[in-house]
């Protein structure tokens, strides 16, 4: 059924609770949701943004079970098919309806859904829609987190749906949101995984967001926040430039020798001061590494030599850290051989980009000797140092 949000404002989203990975990549702890909202006017109806395909048949039942007869329009912030997947079956539905997007979304719902051109009535950036006795008010928004993103504001009631943005992997019965630990967990997953490349923006658009003072937002996953300030903040952080005194350690040991010297130097950084989260490559949770990542400030990588190589773990850890752009500032690798090779050569490759300050790396044929533990301490030192050159300690 869908849910008052207030006066003909509703939520018509599913929740996806068996979902338990986004993307073929990301495990999910709470599922997903996938919102979709209508706005009734007192002429014409909106619904804004659509269904994931899979719930296609269950969405478009509902507008029957309650009593929507008529859309005039379904404006889609994003083309994603998470949010547009349902478009071209509530055409079908509704065929007097019209899509309403940006010139960029329009291309990609004509290219990945085959909507048709007329079917589109392409807005620009701040353009209004009037529904009767409710406006549309288009804020078209790219990169968060396509090229193709805008945001629709309901003017008269205050209410700004920003579809991916501030969203959260997260399946509720109550669609307001209530703080809890878990719910802020959810949402910095979310975050890292979708937002943190794009923290420049996200933050342009959070100052855009407290700017206009809405009553609520409404995003298209997780649970609408009628405390705008709660999210807000918590992307205002997450996207900050600066990261914590915070170091991470991922790593993959085959016969132990590497996890012994990440084991000695998260010890030696503790002595210090300096919190650290191990991270098991193999065994772990990419989601859980890459909420580390929004916090990290050095990032110290442990792998073991597989062939004349970095075990596979280490390079999918590496591209995710790469193409996550985190915030760290600081990195080097750790890493033990059996008879040779390249162990961190490529991996620092990839991480050119990010521009990192590389502390010097330590490579150990089997186990860590004496003079191994003292170039460990070295690290865990230097890592001090820069820590408090960058006013964190
Ligand atoms: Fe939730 Fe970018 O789709």
């Amino acid at each position: 059924m869908f849910k008052k949000i207030k006066d003909n404002i509703l939520y018509a989203g599913i929740n996806d609770k068996d979902r338990v990975i986004f993307d073929e990549l990301i495990p999910l702890d709470n599922g997903t949701s996938y919102n979709s909202y209508l706005a009734i006017g007192s002429e014409k109806t909106a619904v804004i943004d659509t269904m994931y395909p899979k719930f296609t048949e269950e969405y478009l039942k509902s507008f029957d079970e309650n009593g929507i007869s008529k859309v005039d329009y379904i404006i889609a912030n994003h083309g994603e098919q998470d949010h547009s997947g349902s478009i071209p079956a509530l055409l079908e539905k509704f065929p007097e309806a019209v899509v309403v997007t940006n010139a960029v979304c329009a291309k990609n719902l004509q290219e990945m859904l085959l909507v048709s051109e007329e079917k589109i009535k392409i807005i620009t950036n701040g353009e209004e829609l009037s529904l009767g006795d409710k406006t549309l008010k288009f804020m078209i928004s790219p990169g968060v987190h396509w090229p193709d993103t805008m945001f629709t504001y309901i003017k008269e009631d205050n209410i700004i749906c920003t579809c991916d943005f501030l969203g959260a992997h997260y399946i509720f019965d109550d669609v307001f949101a209530v703080p809890s630990k878990e719910l802020e967990k959810s949402a910095k997953k979310y975050f890292a995984e979708i937002m943190m490349p794009f923290s420049t923006v996200c933050r342009k658009y959070v100052q855009t967001i407290k700017d206009l003072k809405v009553d609520m937002i409404l995003p298209s996953h997780g649970p609408i926040h009628k405390d705008p300030d709660y999210i807000l903040d918590l992307y205002s952080d997450w996207a900050g430039e600066k990261g914590k005194n915070l170091v991470l350690l991922p790593y993959v040991s085959m016969y132990k020798s590497t996890a012994e010297m990440i084991d000695y130097l998260a010890d030696k950084l503790k002595e210090k001061g300096i919190p650290s989260i191990k991270y098991d490559m193999v065994e772990g949770n990419l989601g859980d590494l890459a909420m580390a990542l929004v916090d990290g400030t050095t990032i110290v990588l442990g792998t073991s030599m597989v062939l004349a190589g970095p075990h596979p773990a280490a390079f999918n850890t590496v591209y995710l850290a790469s193409v996550l752009r985190p915030k760290a500032k600081i990195a080097s690798f750790i890493g033990s051989f059996g008879w040779g090779g390249d162990l961190f050569g490529k991996m620092a490759k990839m991480l050119e980009p990010l521009k990192l300050d590389i502390i010097e790396p330590i490579l150990v044929k089997g186990k860590a000797k004496s003079e191994d533990y003292a170039k460990l301490d070295k690290m865990a030192e230097e890592i001090y140092i820069k820590h408090k050159e960058l006013g964190l300690i």
